[in-house]
């Protein structure tokens, strides 16, 4: 760190951006009554294990980023210190830190954020087999923004804009000025004293939403305009919104909405008019979630293929948590790693005695990966309209494990599991010295690393591999076999009942085949393998199998 940067950063663990202080609310905040951002928002704020102790290490310096020494050397403070979980809203490509290896083998949690560099593929980091990677997902909450066209219609964006003073109310000049990108575009169409439509799909192509509203924001204030509606693809972009704050009413709209806006401004030129009002807050039902976050870092892991990551999704999309002395929306895997580092203390709580691998495990295997939308209810039916979880993207797919893993986290499932997938922490030993190259048996390590998931990359005709379960629930209990085969991949699983008994072993192993059908140079699938009690035990892992005929052979090829 240079004294540049350390005279610009306190010389403490106190921080100065407020991304430390909004990780920390989200993990042990103590509850706080009517937190909102602008009346946006309003309810009880606390964080996810609000009576846990926090010890706080400073390795990020604004300006000077996270250096693996100081991380490393924090971990090395934490250790001694005696912490429980390690919750690491950091790092990032090329910075894997083996190291934390040493907090697991003593019988410390580390759960990882897996980074924003989604929705491409191949991105997500901190991927070791032995840390929780996080993925992040939205929320089921919305702000819907109501805009009032003069010839009476009415459309709905979303905002953050909750002071009506910023704008007088009444209706403004509208203007349609393409893509808002360049300065000139905007002075063509004069924006000045007016509200700016700033819609171009094809646009979208070459820069990205997250990249063009700022730079749309930026444009249309210097220009003199009154407020902004941007169009966009799904995404999520309502954390660069404050950037308007105080000056003008800012809304996003899908392109649709925006069409439909961009015809009325050219039926009515040089007269159309608009009105945006103060936005709204939705919670629950109605509103889509949880979708996976179009940011969230994807699978597979580039460095590891054989280790299916990311692990679990959580809330990580408009946060709000505390930052410097109020509350803030944030977006991020940052946020997201909190919850899970939250759910990872109370489970460590309510069992001391297991091991990382195991609460790890607990929390994999119980993950949602169906929402359930509404739930009907009147005296004699129940209906339930369940939908696969979605990842956002252009376009839109449905989530799959390269997008969250085991799915959604379900805290209350995971701290009664029924089995688990162990591992012994000296076993990574070997995980660590197959990275550095100098052992044989690394692929067969890998497909038998006793994970609660089964990534295959190079499956050539057939492979078989062997996992044990651990019986945490009721010593007696009989489990049968729930498997959903990955396209053109037949599995068969030996034995497919296990039945658990008083006299007999808490452990059980079995064996997977995975056999190809498919002679092509393939793609991934996915499925899963489920042990199910019949009721409430369900035990899911996933898959994922890429069915290779050549080596050496990129998909792309
Ligand atoms: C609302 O905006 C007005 C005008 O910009 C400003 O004076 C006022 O402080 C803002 N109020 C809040 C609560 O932000
Ligand atoms: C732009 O519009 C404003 C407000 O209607 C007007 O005062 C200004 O003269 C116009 N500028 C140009 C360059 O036409
Ligand atoms: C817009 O960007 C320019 C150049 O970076 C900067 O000087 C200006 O302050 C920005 N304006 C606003 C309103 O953010
Ligand atoms: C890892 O490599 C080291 C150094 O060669 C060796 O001492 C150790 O036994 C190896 N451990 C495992 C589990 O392979
Ligand atoms: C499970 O084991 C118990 C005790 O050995 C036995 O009584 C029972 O029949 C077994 N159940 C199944 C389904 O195999
Ligand atoms: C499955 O496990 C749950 C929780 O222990 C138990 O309540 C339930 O009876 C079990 N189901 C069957 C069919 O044994």
């Amino acid at each position: 760190i240079s004294d540049e940067v350390l005279n610009n950063n306190y010389k403490s663990p106190r921080d100065i951006d407020g991304h430390g202080t909004h990780v920390a609310s989200t993990v042990a905040g103590g509850e706080v009554q009517g937190v909102s951002y602008g009346g946006l928002g309003m309810g009880v704020a606390r964080g996810g294990a609000p009576r846990a102790r926090l010890s706080i290490y400073k390795v990020c310096w604004l300006g000077g980023n996270c250096p693996e020494a100081a991380v490393l050397a924090a971990i090395d403070d934490a250790i001694y210190d005696g912490v429980d979980v390690l919750s690491l809203s950091l790092g990032g490509a090329g910075q894997e830190l083996p190291g934390t290896l040493h907090a697991v083998q003593r019988g410390i949690s580390v759960v990882f954020a897996g980074m924003n560099d989604g929705p491409v593929p191949q991105t997500v980091s901190n991927t070791l087999p032995w840390v929780t990677t996080v993925a992040a997902s939205t929320i089921d909450r919305s702000f819907p923004t109501l805009i009032s066209l003069g010839n009476k219609e009415k459309l709905v964006g979303q905002s953050l804009h909750y002071n009506a003073s910023v704008i007088s109310g009444d209706f403004k000049g509208l203007v349609y000025a393409g893509s808002c990108d360049t300065e000139s575009s905007l002075a063509l169409s004069n924006v000045t004293g007016k509200i700016v439509l700033c819609y171009q799909p094809a646009a979208a192509n070459s820069m990205p939403p997250p990249q063009a509203l700022p730079i749309a924001i930026n444009l249309t204030i210097m220009a003199g305009a009154k407020g902004l509606i941007f169009a966009q693809y799904t995404t999520n972009l309502l954390d660069f919104l404050p950037l308007c704050k105080g000056v003008m009413p800012c809304v996003v709209v899908d392109f649709e909405i925006a069409h439909r806006i961009a015809s009325y401004w050219r039926s009515d030129k040089g007269n159309a008019v608009v009105k945006v009002s103060p936005a709204m807050t939705v919670v629950g039902k109605g509103v889509l979630s949880p979708r996976v976050a179009s940011f969230s870092s994807r699978g597979p892991s580039l460095l590891f293929p054989s280790i299916l990551k990311p692990d679990i999704a959580a809330p990580g999309v408009s946060i709000l948590a505390a930052e410097g002395d109020s509350y803030a929306f944030n977006s991020g895997t940052s946020m997201a790693c909190p919850h899970v580092s939250a759910v990872t203390a109370l489970l460590k709580s309510v069992h001391p005695d297991w091991s990382p691998a195991m609460i790890k495990s607990a929390i994999v295997t119980t993950g949602t990966y169906i929402a359930i939308l509404k739930i009907h209810q009147n005296s004699s039916v129940t209906d339930r309209f369940g939908m696969p979880i979605q990842a956002e993207a252009v376009p839109r797919k449905l989530a799959d494990p390269f997008d969250f893993g085991g799915g959604h986290i379900d805290p209350d499932r995971a701290v009664d599991p029924g089995l688990v997938y162990d591992v012994d922490a000296r076993e990574y030993n070997k995980f660590f010295n197959c990275t550095l190259g100098y052992v044989d048996g690394c692929e067969s390590y890998y497909l038998n690393l006793n994970l609660p998931s089964i990534a295959v990359p190079n499956l050539k005709d057939h492979v078989m591999l062997r996992r044990t379960v651990t019986n945490v629930g009721p010593v007696e209990a009989i489990y049968h076999l729930v498997v959903e085969a990955p396209a053109g991949i037949d599995v068969s699983v030996e034995p497919s009942v296990i039945n658990f008994t008083q006299s007999g072993s808490k452990m059980a192993t079995f064996m997977v085949t995975f056999t190809t059908r498919q002679r092509v140079q393939g793609g991934y699938t996915f499925g899963s393998l489920t042990w199910s009690n019949g009721s409430t035990h369900s035990v899911r892992i996933p898959i994922a199998v890429r069915t290779v005929i050549q080596d050496f052979v990129a998909d792309t090829a």
